[in-house]
């Protein structure tokens, strides 16, 4: 049995995600745990909230709350719709743990005494009205190249130049407009990344089978302009982990924070300790390759924004600390989703955002359309016309009306339990042999996360199915042959049960709700496609479930294209 340790790109507490968040890290990282569970194997799957930083305090203070309230209140909210959509976590933990607390701060003392900390001099911004260092981006000016009266200190959003806090004219801030700023010197740890230069491009170039999207970002990172720039890994901010070498103080740095890039991936190998202290289990085995993990397969999902941090910041900490920690094995990487023309903001509320996507339909709607459109190769785009279509023909017609017709075909002339007459003939073999060729391709995308390509297999089996219903046609066999209507009915209703298996990691309510109604719960994975289907034996009782998937109208597709089209309030 293998083992698969996988990890999704943890989420930033500031509010609700987007569509385009689900599907370029949790969603298909749940695919691949469910695949990876459903064939047997031994899964960890862990995600959490990435509740530090900048952004988690504004959002807290826009909502009159402590942060810490405000994170613990998100972070509940954050898993109840994680719970709905039906992401498979085996812990969803907080990047504020104590276990978090404790490990940031032992990789930072590691680091240092392996003497690749240093501490720099900055001048940073300080707001007196404010009475904090402001990042770069919360300092807001005119721009010296186009005029633009907003330009944030970091990039003009009007001409994109790249632009210094201090090259903006009437600097403000941008957290209470105050004029009233001052440069101050002020001392950070840096991460000398550039010491770990070749050790980090040797490990990239071993990784042959990863994404080229993956692969050409790290590259990228690692070769550009001067290379591989050592890193700030501190902050004047008061939520955080606070600076500190393992259990003792860090003479200089009182009131510091880590930064919250430093910490949030740490945060996959603590949220381990979470789970461990929340179930009894042993975490060490998932991530001290000199514990037992050396045998384990680490996988990692995330949007191509995040590789950077994956490829080069994270494994820079884990390789520097020169102790036994694993490494990532696979880096699986998205493109962006866009919405209807343009990009889905979480600023600007645009697209359709969890919660309300499972306000309109069930998770299983939304979870098909996300993985069979995922921006795998290039940026994707998700509209109303085109979710429409793919629910009503691939889920409706294609799986749901599958469904439907044999097992109310099977009430209306056997009765409510598998026909025992009969046996399979050269057809149902033919099937069989079809299936067995598109069940091994399955099994060879999933393994591989080509999410699309297994979107598209596991279709053309539910296709197969179809077709075979459609011209073996046991309501017309039944009038002179019952008995061999009988042996294609209980064909029919096999393949219900093996949909049910197959489909789970895309649709796990539908296969739940299939199973059901086969009353059943043999999930085996099919190895033997003859086998598996002979499962459900005569006289085995079933029941007609109800509508698996209802079709979208016309109506609700423009009312919802309408409802979405503006901002969120
Ligand atoms: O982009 C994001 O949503 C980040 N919060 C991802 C962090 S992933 C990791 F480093 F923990
Ligand atoms: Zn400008």
């Amino acid at each position: 049995m293998a083992r698969h340790l996988i990890t999704s790109a943890i989420p930033y507490i500031n509010g609700i995600k987007h569509l385009g968040n689900l599907i370029g890290s949790q969603l298909p990282a749940d695919l691949y745990a469910r695949f990876q569970r459903g064939r047997g194997n031994e899964v960890l799957f862990l995600c959490a909230t990435d509740e530090h930083g900048t952004p988690a305090e504004l959002a807290a203070a826009k909502a009159n709350k402590p942060v810490a309230e405000f994170c613990a209140e998100m972070h509940d909210v954050q898993a109840d719709i994680a719970k709905r959509f039906a992401l498979s976590f085996d812990h969803f933990g907080r990047s504020s743990s104590p276990q978090n607390h404790a490990l940031t701060q032992h990789f930072a003392g590691k680091l240092e005494e392996a003497g690749l900390i240093s501490e720099v001099s900055d001048k940073q911004v300080y707001s007196n009205t404010d009475g904090r260092f402001l990042p770069d981006r919360y300092i807001e000016g005119t721009c010296p190249n186009c005029g633009y009266d907003k330009a944030r200190g970091d990039q003009c959003e009007n001409c994109t130049k790249q632009l210094n806090p201090v090259d903006l004219i009437d600097p403000r801030s941008a957290i209470s407009g105050s004029t009233d700023l001052e440069v101050r010197e002020t001392k950070h740890l840096h991460l000398r990344q550039s010491a770990l230069r070749d050790e980090l491009d040797a490990w990239i170039d071993s990784k042959s089978d990863w994404p080229v999207l993956t692969t050409s970002i790290a590259k990228k990172w690692l070769h550009d302009g001067d290379g591989l720039r050592d890193r700030g890994i501190t902050r004047d901010l008061d939520w955080g982990i606070p600076v500190r070498k393992g259990d003792a103080d860090w003479p200089g740095m009182e009131g510091k924070v880590f930064y919250v890039w430093f910490d949030a991936p740490i945060e996959y190998i603590a949220c381990a300790g979470e789970w461990a202290d929340a179930t009894g289990n042993d975490w060490e085995r998932w991530w001290r390759t000199d514990k037992g993990a050396d045998d384990v397969r680490y996988t990692q999902f995330m949007g191509k924004d995040n590789v950077p941090f994956h490829t080069l910041s994270f494994p820079a900490t884990i390789l520097g600390s020169g102790e036994p920690w694993k490494l990532v094995d696979y880096i699986k990487s998205f493109n962006f989703l866009n919405y209807d023309g343009g990009q889905f903001s979480t600023s600007q509320g645009r697209g359709v955002f969890m919660d309300q996507a499972l306000s309109l339909l069930p998770a299983d709607y939304w979870r098909w359309w996300l993985l069979s459109h995922a921006p795998e190769s290039s940026d994707a785009e998700f509209t109303w016309e085109n979710f429409q279509q793919s629910v009503n023909k691939d889920l409706a017609d294609v799986l749901g009306n599958f469904v439907s017709r044999i097992t109310k075909f099977c009430r209306s002339k056997f009765g409510e339990a598998v026909p025992a007459a009969g046996d399979y003939g050269e057809q149902e073999l033919a099937l069989i042999a079809d299936l067995t060729t598109r069940i091994r391709a399955y099994e060879g995308y999933m393994d591989a996360m080509e999410v699309r390509k297994s979107a598209q297999e596991l279709r053309a089996i539910w296709v197969a199915g179809n077709e075979y219903l459609q011209s073996a046609a046991p309501w017309v066999t039944f009038k002179t042959d019952p008995d061999r209507a009988a042996a294609q009915v209980r064909l029919g209703l096999n393949l219900i049960r093996l949909y049910a298996v197959l489909s789970a990691p895309f649709i796990p309510n539908a296969s739940a709700d299939m199973l059901a109604a086969m009353q059943t719960e043999d999930t085996a994975w099919p190895d033997d496609v003859a086998a598996s289907l002979s499962t459900l034996v005569g006289g085995h009782a079933f029941t007609v479930p109800e509508v698996l998937f209802a079709k979208i109208t016309d109506e609700q597709r423009d009312d919802w294209q309408e409802r979405f089209a503006g901002v969120r309030d």
